[in-house]
């Protein structure tokens, strides 16, 4: 009996084993259920005189098989107290909604370096985790000191090429970076009041009294060395009339820093609008974080990078970004590529982050490259970059995530600053690694290898087959799924 099929027409006979009824499949269009009639031509033959091609065929339903559950109209997404349920509740629930299979619900439960336990206490409604690679950035030589990163992506060829630049870098000390230290801004919105001048006034001249309060809501940090710096106020011309923005710095020490920040903010609100006069909204940390920037510069010298046909066609690339948005936003997104892998890797926010760059990248108006290059007298690529980095070594997931703290060990870590500037030169050595294939041969040839690889793997292959199939697409030019299924069944034989 031939199963219909979701591409059988309706009218599209079927034909069946020579002397068996012939069958019809019935798709109805919008239902998730298939019908197969088959006609008995030879009904009721016997029993009338009439004609064969008069006699009405009997219509006989031979098959119903329905692609969707029945219980599809009725599951619903809404569960109350989901959050308080065990994991293996959650998961149980999610199966049946999903039509999970169990070993698809055994895939889910295993967090792989992340305990289910912990990463239940991590966020809400926990049902597994989903674990991306970690690579090792090598070469990387900061600031004197050699240092390997772990830098956690998806994507192919990243940690190569920042490895591949790291290695350039060396001919002439690697790379140099600072930090301006932790200071975090927490910005308090007052609006109502009735002189914005005046407000800012009486804000600047309560700024002790400010920072005292602020100081108050966490001895901790105090006794680590930070604590609130200073204030700035900012006027702002709204769509809803005068604002004054009061920003309060912070000085987070070795944390991000949010936590502290946020409630600092809450707690000077109603001393701001004792003050003022006015009502305070929001009260919440910016993650333009401008006091907090990481900075790390490196020279290429242009023996080692190709000579200076490649120093002049990556000068051009980079004024491409400099001057085109449209470029800058992928030329800042190449970056990003070194910066969030290792944000991720220890356990910081990655959106965090990336939301300050990109912030950051367009603090004059206009979004352009966050890095800078030049040439030296002699001819070499100067490349550097400053960025915003409020990333912490002790909050957090930093701390609760048994990765990444095994990330901070393998770069030995003793303080976000050092973390900060770790970073900074990711990014540089990734932008430069982009910047120098583009100019040269073009980002596809290094991405294939790897691209190929994975098409072998998603086409069946595994084990040492992988390499040979994507070796063999890589010759032929053709690394292409298709491609990949026919060179695995040739090599399988
Ligand atoms: C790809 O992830 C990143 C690049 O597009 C960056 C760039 O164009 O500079 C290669």
């Amino acid at each position: 009996m031939p199963a219909a099929g979701a591409d059988t027409g309706p009218e599209k006979a079927v034909r069946t084993a020579e002397g068996a009824i012939p069958s019809v499949a019935l798709v109805i269009p919008g239902s998730p259920c298939n019908i197969s009639l088959g006609l008995d031509m030879s009904a009721g033959r016997d029993k009338t005189s009439l004609p064969r091609r008069e006699v009405p065929p009997k219509i006989l339903i031979q098959n119903i098989s329905c692609s969707a559950r029945v219980d599809d109209m009725e599951k619903s997404s809404e569960v109350s107290g989901f959050y308080k349920k065990p994991v293996e509740e959650r998961l149980r629930f999610v199966q049946q909604f999903a039509g999970l299979t169990d070993e698809e619900v055994a895939t889910l439960r295993n967090t792989g370096g992340l305990p289910v336990g912990t990463a239940d206490k991590m966020i809400e409604n926990v049902v597994g985790g989903l674990t991306v690679p970690m690579g090792i950035g090598v070469n990387f030589r900061i600031n004197g000191k050699d240092v390997l990163v772990p830098m956690v992506i998806e994507e192919p060829s990243v940690v190569a090429a920042a490895s591949n630049a790291a290695k350039m870098a060396r001919a002439r000390g690697g790379f140099f970076a600072e930090f301006s230290g932790p200071v975090m801004i927490a910005q308090i919105q007052l609006v109502d009041m009735e002189d914005p001048r005046n407000a800012s006034e009486r804000i600047l001249a309560s700024k002790n009294e400010i920072l005292e309060l602020a100081a108050r809501q966490d001895p901790v940090l105090l006794q680590a060395g930070g604590g609130p710096r200073d204030i700035e106020v900012r006027m702002l011309d709204t769509r809803m009339g005068p604002m004054v923005i009061t920003h309060l710095l912070v000085d987070t020490r070795d944390a991000m820093g949010a936590n502290a920040v946020n409630t600092m903010a809450e707690a000077v609100a109603p001393l701001i609008e004792r003050v003022t006069g006015g009502r305070v909204y929001l009260r919440i940390l910016s993650n333009l974080a401008v006091h907090r920037l990481a900075r790390a510069r490196a020279v290429f010298d242009k023996e080692a990078i190709g000579g200076p046909g490649v120093v002049e066609g990556i000068l051009s690339a980079w004024a491409f970004a400099e001057a085109d948005p449209f470029r800058a936003a992928t030329h800042n997104k190449g970056i990003m590529n070194g910066i969030s892998s290792v944000v991720l890797a220890t356990g910081n926010d990655t959106r965090a982050i990336e939301a300050g760059a990109h912030a950051y990248a367009a603090r004059n108006g206009r979004y352009s490259s966050l890095s800078t290059y030049e040439k030296d007298a002699d001819g070499n690529i100067v490349a550097s970059i400053e960025v915003p980095m409020a990333v912490g070594i002790v909050g957090g997931a930093t701390k609760t995530h048994p990765v990444a703290r095994i990330a901070l060990k393998i770069m030995d870590i003793k303080s976000a600053a050092e973390l900060a500037q770790i970073i900074a030169c990711v990014g540089l050595a990734q932008n430069f690694a982009a910047l120098r294939a583009l100019a040269t041969e073009g980002i596809q040839k290094g991405h294939m290898g790897l691209h190929a690889r994975n098409v072998a793997t998603n086409a069946g292959a595994t084990g040492d087959i992988v390499d040979k199939i994507a070796e063999q697409m890589v010759k032929e030019g053709r690394v292409r799924a298709d491609r990949a299924k026919e060179l695995l069944a040739e090599y399988s034989r």
